[in-house]
């Protein structure tokens, strides 16, 4: 038995080749850097930039998007060396195989699931917010106690349902008497759990029926993006750019004692929070047995991607902080009350669609990565072999889809948002820290294999690249660090009571 078995890469490679009855390359390079953009711009734009501004670095939230940026763009340079030379539907999984040993890709495998099954999860249940305040628009109400994760708050007022938490500041600069209002206490977010379900039987259906559902949805939120640009800048243009002006003065508002909370440490824990925004380029990865030419398409699905949205994030930043003075942004909606301000009383809706049909892409993307992670660890012996079977038909890997999507289901109907998206982060984090390692290790170990892609400057950038990661899963709090050592043990034992005794290559098998 030896924990640290690697894969070779030419076993990769011949498990990569198409076999009868396997994945459907039906992806070119577009399809991928949409995949890309569908699973990147999400919550993270439409929600989290708003309260980032507002509470820790002001306007210059542009220049902690730069930094979640840079950091980002180490890791992706790593991520487009490995998904070129080893084009598997495992991602950092299969990199972890070749390079690290089996108990590391194991842990990886297990840590990925943060990533993108606990990513849909959280995206699910920003997307049942934006929805029931759509609803709500037209007077639909979901029951309360459905309507949110168990224990959340909720009062009654102006004709809507509201979450109390994010109500407080409203309520008391209108003077109302919190106590006055009708209450209720959720016990389950039965819209997450519906959205959830939906987008899992999409994906069962077929990855072309995926694609063209996300490149539709994709067109949408950049649509709307852009248009929100336009309107803001023509606004700002008109007034010869004096909101701008003001709303920019102080660009970085002074500490105000306590770190993070604005001036250099604020603009740094922004770029700790804003980093969700960016997550997703990497599940463009897991897509590689998909892609009709992966060698040369997946480093250009994964840092374009990467690149148009941080061109776009930086502008939307820009744009908004120039509309609105920051302080008033710490709002569920920030886009939308950003588009209020250039006096176009359509912006809120389009912002609404756009936000619902962007997150709804994120979850599709995010469950599609994770069923394809579950499909190679499978296939290696790792996790039962049901996993790894393909419908006859559609072509999917279905069974792993219908496991992750009842389980993503589970979490976001029960787990609130704040528990999911710091686990998300810290696993994303160590997911980018392990693959830079392995990027680098490899290039040691096996210096002479032809690389399609080569990381520029080894070991420079990944080095950054785990620096960087690092430095951000530091700033996360303690109780995340505790809860990713209990998800890892609870990987480890799974992994001494069944992989261990299962694995192929543990086996001498091959898994092609
Ligand atoms: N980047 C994705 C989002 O912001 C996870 O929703």
């Amino acid at each position: 038995m030896n924990l640290f078995a690697k894969k070779s890469i030419a076993d990769l490679t011949g498990e990569a080749a198409d076999k009868e009855g396997g994945l459907t390359r039906a992806l070119g390079p577009v399809d991928l850097v949409a995949l890309g953009v569908g699973a990147i711009i999400g919550a993270g734009i439409f929600v989290l930039t708003g309260s980032a501004a507002a509470q820790y670095a002001g306007p210059a939230i542009i220049l902690s998007f730069v930094i979640a940026a840079v950091g980002c763009a180490f890791a992706g340079l790593c991520y487009a060396e490995f998904a070129s030379l080893i084009p598997i539907a495992g991602s950092a999984y299969t990199y972890g195989y070749a390079t690290l040993g089996e108990i590391f890709a194991w842990i990886i495998g297990w840590d990925l699931i943060l990533e993108y099954a606990f990513g849909a999860a959280t995206v699910a249940v920003g997307w049942s917010g934006y929805v029931q305040s759509f609803l709500q628009d037209f007077g639909i109400f979901i029951p309360p106690s459905l309507s949110a994760s168990p224990g959340t708050e909720l009062v009654f007022y102006n004709h809507r349902w509201l979450r109390l938490e994010n109500a407080k500041a409203t309520l008391a600069k209108a003077n109302v008497d919190v106590h006055s209002l009708q209450h209720a206490t959720a016990s389950f977010d039965l819209v997450a759990v519906l959205a959830v379900l939906i987008i899992t039987t999409i994906l069962v259906v077929g990855i072309k029926e995926s694609a063209r559902l996300n490149s539709t949805i994709v067109m949408i939120k950049l649509s709307v993006v852009v248009i929100f640009l336009g309107l803001g800048i023509s606004a700002l243009a008109r007034q010869s750019w004096a909101p701008l002006a003001q709303n920019w003065h102080p660009f970085l508002p002074k500490n105000t004692g306590e770190f993070g909370h604005y001036g250099w440490s604020g603009v740094l824990r922004g770029a700790g929070v804003i980093f969700f925004a960016y997550i997703g380029f990497d599940a463009v990865s897991t897509a590689a047995q998909e892609a009709k030419a992966p060698q040369k398409d997946m480093p250009i699905g994964i840092l374009g991607s990467l690149a148009l949205c941080t061109v776009l994030y930086i502008l939307v930043a820009g744009v908004l902080t120039g509309l609105v003075p920051y302080t008033s942004l710490n709002v569920p909606d920030p886009v939308a009350v950003g588009v209020d301000a250039t006096g176009v009383t359509w912006g809120r809706i389009l912002v609404k669609i756009g936000a619902v049909a962007g997150l709804g892409s994120v979850m599709l993307v995010m469950l599609l990565a994770q069923s394809r992670v579950f499909f190679s660890m499978a296939n290696d012996g790792l996790l039962w072999s049901w996993a790894g079977k393909i419908h006859p038909k559609f072509r999917t890997p279905y069974l792993s889809s219908i496991a992750v999507g009842i389980f993503v289901a589970i979490f976001a109907g029960l787990i609130p948002i704040g528990i999911l998206g710091e686990l998300v982060s810290i696993g994303t984090l160590l997911a980018f820290v392990i693959v830079c390692a392995g990027v680098w290790m490899l290039r040691r170990r096996h210096p002479d294999l032809a690389r399609p892609f080569k990381t520029p400057w080894v070991p420079f950038v990944p080095i950054m690249g785990i620096l960087i990661a690092g430095a951000m899963m530091a700033a996360l709090p303690w109780e995340t660090w505790v809860r990713l050592a209990i998800w890892l043990a609870i990987g480890m034992v799974i992994y001494f009571l069944y992989g261990k005794n299962h694995s192929r290559v543990q086996r001498g098998e091959s898994a092609s």
